[in-house]
């Protein structure tokens, strides 16, 4: 039995560093889907961040195939949306050689510890997550909600819980996943002995819940069918500028940051705010008419964009292969470690 997993279990080995020397600093860990192209949504909550953290944490990011498939999909579709999305990440800054960056099905301990976060996790918890029951009222019209649809927040603290995670960067929607991960820990902790680290969330103040643009009391999303709403990573220039000069605003001309009176107007300043580092009150000052706060939010949005799509052009998929190849080797050492302290914990037979 390993004590004191609840506080920090550090020093720990850094992955990254060839004499696998223990690090001192605080281990990240994220996950995005492969499921449709990655929006600006994605970016100001968590790639973002995730970029930035790189800095001075042990970084983990993975992209979490086996979660895409909790919505039907066609035979392939996931493997094209993950070299995509795995691309993105490279174009955005996440650095194979400072962060672990791989594929969630590669390291098959995620699916493993998944099963054992069933066991602690209760059906009612799960009843009562936000996004099963927006995903399946959703999905449910074209008639398949799958239990794995149901069952997903229990894989999803299995990824957080087999890094010894302590800092999970996401943005706003997933809240409510992070609190379940949390409680789970907790039980198998309280249950087993002390065997993992309690991860806290990292929500950023701008841009954690970034809203559709023609419906901002939607939140921008992927498996939600709204073209002109969405701000995807790959738009072109016109496409952005098109799109925040129809973004729904209100009637009453006053540039003002109050997200429940004026949604649409508060969702363009925050973006501005996200994406220049600023505050949207303060910002909101600064302007007496949409337009030029329309047109200065596209504007800003580009600046961060174009240059990722130039650099995305240069990222062939050899490059993303042998990057995901590596991490994956790296995720494999530290996962299999933590499952084996579980199975430990829980007291099955080993073989031998
Ligand atoms: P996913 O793939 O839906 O989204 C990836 C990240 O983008 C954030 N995000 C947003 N942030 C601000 N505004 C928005 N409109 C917006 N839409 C999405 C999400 O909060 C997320 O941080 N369940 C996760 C994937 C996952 C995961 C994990 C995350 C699986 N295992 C372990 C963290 C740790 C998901 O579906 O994210």
């Amino acid at each position: 039995m390993v004590a004191g997993r609840s506080a920090r279990p550090l020093p720990y080995i850094c992955v990254n560093s060839s004499s696998a020397a223990p690090s001192d600093r605080p281990r990240v860990f994220s996950g995005i889907q492969p499921s449709g192209s990655s929006h600006l949504g994605n970016y100001l909550g968590a790639i973002k961040n995730w970029h930035r953290l790189q800095d001075d944490h042990d970084a983990v990011y993975c992209v979490v195939d086996l979660h895409a498939l909790t919505l039907p999909k066609e035979a392939g579709e996931v493997l094209a949306g993950t070299m995509d999305i795995a691309r993105m990440l490279l174009a955005s800054g996440i650095d194979p050689e400072r962060s672990v960056f791989f594929v969630q099905s590669h390291v098959p301990a995620h699916a493993e510890l998944g099963w054992l976060m069933q066991t602690v996790t209760a059906y009612g918890e799960l009843s009562r997550m936000t996004q099963f029951k927006d995903k399946s009222t959703r999905d449910g019209a074209s008639g398949f909600v799958s239990a794995a649809l149901f069952t997903y927040p229990a894989l999803q603290a299995a990824d957080i819980l087999l890094y010894d995670t302590n800092v999970v960067p996401v943005g706003d929607d997933q809240r409510q996943h992070l609190e379940l991960s949390r409680d789970v820990a907790t039980r198998f902790n309280s249950r087993y002995g002390d065997t993992f680290v309690v991860p806290e969330h990292r929500i950023p103040e701008a841009g954690a819940r970034v809203m559709d643009l023609q419906h901002p009391e939607n939140k921008m999303s992927k498996s939600v069918d709204s073209p002109l709403g969405t701000v995807n990573m790959l738009d072109t220039r016109k496409e952005v500028e098109k799109k925040f000069k129809k973004a729904v605003t209100d009637n009453d001309g006053e540039v003002r940051f109050d997200r429940e009176a004026k949604p649409g107007v508060s969702n363009l300043l925050e973006i501005l705010a996200a994406t220049t580092d600023a505050d949207p009150t303060t910002l909101a000052a600064n302007y007496e008419q949409y337009g030029p706060l329309k047109a200065d939010t596209a504007e800003a949005v580009l600046s961060i964009i174009e240059p990722i799509q130039e650099k995305l052009a240069s990222i062939s998929d050899d490059d993303v292969s042998d990057a995901l190849a590596v991490g994956a080797a790296k995720a494999s050492a530290i996962a299999e470690g933590v499952l084996d302290r579980a199975y430990d914990a829980v007291g099955l037979m080993r073989r031998r």
